[in-house]
């Protein structure tokens, strides 16, 4: 299912920006209508997924935790084994391949976890493009590993320090960037939302996920009974689901973030949560949790990125028709689940991804007998040492953080001699 010419999902989706948006959209409508249909841009695309993302992902039977949940046959769709660590690279090599086909030397991205400014800052070295990061000036003092590692991959990052300084403000400042200088640059938007044509370029280069699972299924007989997905702006799950959207009696669930409860501003269920509404925001019709004057809500949950007000519109549509069900996960739950899988499948689950974890553990028992559940886990755990080590192992981390302030005071002199006089020079 695409949009439609003006780039609607039935009643959600469309174009909503300024005249001078208008120009860099159409012309990035037609590059991507014509590459898409290009067997040599594809093959290309096809030889980077293969040598450098590490596709395909492998399809992971868990038979520990089949057991222990006493249901289901449970498979994980690794795609946290993808290069950078989570599925937003599809994405980014995708979007900057085409900019290079298009001429583009200049790429702008926005980011709020810092994982889809971290899979477009490696994209643009990889392509050899220039890769500006807009970020909100709070995400980059809570997400400092990720930015060092965008600035590793040669990026720069650019604090934004408008409006509440989060995710929300930094799609703002790129837009605006982008409105003056799409001549040499292109934004990458990092999940199937925003202004057509996103919702669709983003699905088509998400959907290397959900091609994959379908064929691993067919290749080894698995027979599917649900699927599961986290939803922060909706890329993981509408990759992932898209190839099975006609196949009906395939369950497809999307788990949203449950913060710490169903209070306004406790979380970001936008599809379970009282305080969704229909809305127009930062170029497109969806919904959003708003205030009484369309304002954006703040939003709450331990992982970053699925702490945002919108959901991409063909989610919000397929939701609306009762295609996609959608269950909210708590914080707390999403915790036992990368403990639970951790353990019992050595497999450490991001916090957004143990969120569909969460809700395939509710699931096993309803699915019938024989019908497999298939996790995506969209990202791996390591990212997340600096929020579960204080949940799991307060006082160990707490020293561990001392220490490493200390041994950075003592060693300053030393550091500054010998490593930034040496070899960064
Ligand atoms: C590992 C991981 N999973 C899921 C998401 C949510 O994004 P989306 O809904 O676009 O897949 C993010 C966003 O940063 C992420 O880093």
């Amino acid at each position: 299912m695409t949009a439609s010419s003006d780039g609607f999902f039935g009643q959600y989706g469309g174009k909503y920006v300024t005249e001078v948006l208008r120009r860099p959209l159409d012309e990035l409508q037609a590059s991507f209508d014509f590459y898409m249909k290009d067997a040599a841009f594809l093959e290309e695309l096809h030889v980077i997924q293969r040598d450098y993302i590490g596709r395909e992902t492998p399809l992971c039977f868990a038979p520990r935790a089949t057991e222990l949940l006493g249901g289901a046959p449970i498979y994980i769709k690794l795609e946290g084994l993808a290069n950078t660590g989570a599925h937003k690279i599809n994405n980014a090599i995708g979007q900057c391949l085409l900019a290079k086909k298009m001429g583009k030397t200049r790429i702008i991205a926005e980011t709020g976890a810092g994982q889809h400014g971290l899979a477009t800052a490696a994209a643009c070295a990889k392509l050899g493009l220039s890769c500006t990061v807009y970020m909100g000036e709070i995400d980059v003092r809570r997400q400092q590993p990720n930015v060092a590692a965008m600035e590793l991959y040669g990026a720069k990052v650019q604090p934004v320090t408008s409006g509440s300084r989060t995710l929300k403000d930094a799609v703002n400042e790129a837009m605006r960037d982008w409105a003056a200088n799409f001549e040499d640059t292109h934004y990458v938007l990092g999940s199937a939302l925003g202004p057509a044509p996103f919702p669709d370029m983003v699905r088509e280069f998400q959907a290397v996920i959900g091609k994959e699972v379908e064929k691993q299924c067919a290749e080894r007989n698995i027979e599917i009974g649900a699927m599961v997905a986290c939803v922060g702006g909706g890329s993981n799950s509408i990759g992932f689901f898209s190839p099975f959207l006609e196949k009906k009696e395939i369950r497809l669930v999307g788990a949203e973030a449950g913060g710490i409860g169903p209070g306004k501003g406790e979380n970001a269920s936008r599809m379970c949560g009282t305080a969704a509404r229909d809305g127009i925001l930062q170029g497109y019709k969806s919904r959003f949790l708003l205030d009484e004057d369309g304002q954006a809500l703040p939003t709450r949950s331990i992982s970053a990125g699925l702490d945002y007000c919108g959901i991409g519109p063909q989610l919000a549509a397929l939701g609306r028709a009762g295609r996609i069900e959608f269950t909210s996960i708590l914080d707390r739950e999403a915790l036992e689940a990368v403990s639970f899988f951790a353990k019992n499948e050595g497999i450490l689950f991001a916090l957004e991804s143990a969120h569909a974890g969460a809700a395939a553990m509710k699931l096993a028992k309803e699915v019938p007998s024989g019908k497999a559940i298939i996790i995506n886990m969209s990202g791996r755990g390591d990212k997340d040492v600096f929020i579960t080590s204080p949940v799991f192992r307060p006082e160990a981390w707490g020293q561990f953080l001392r220490s490493e302030i200390e041994r950075l005071d003592s060693n300053k002199d030393i550091h500054e001699t010998t490593v930034l006089g040496g070899c960064l020079k």
